[in-house]
């Protein structure tokens, strides 16, 4: 299991705040991957700050989609 650290400094999103809600959306497909996105940040709130960990965000949940 990968070590968990802060993604998003503004609300306090960790890599594994991410990868849990991530969890039950295991069955989508990874071209939804904004779709995702959207619905991770409704979840946690994440870049909803200054914006800086957008692509942070995005890159660990295309990572965790494929597995
Ligand atoms: S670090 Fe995530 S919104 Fe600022």
């Amino acid at each position: 299991m990968k070590e968990n650290y802060m993604v998003c400094n503004c609300k306090q999103v960790s890599y594994n705040d991410i990868a849990d809600a991530l969890e039950s959306r295991r069955y989508q497909q990874l071209e939804d991957v904004l779709k995702l996105f959207q619905e991770i940040q409704d979840v946690t709130h994440c870049s909803t700050g200054c914006g800086g960990c957008h692509d942070k965000v995005l890159e660990i949940i295309s990572e965790i989609m494929m597995g």
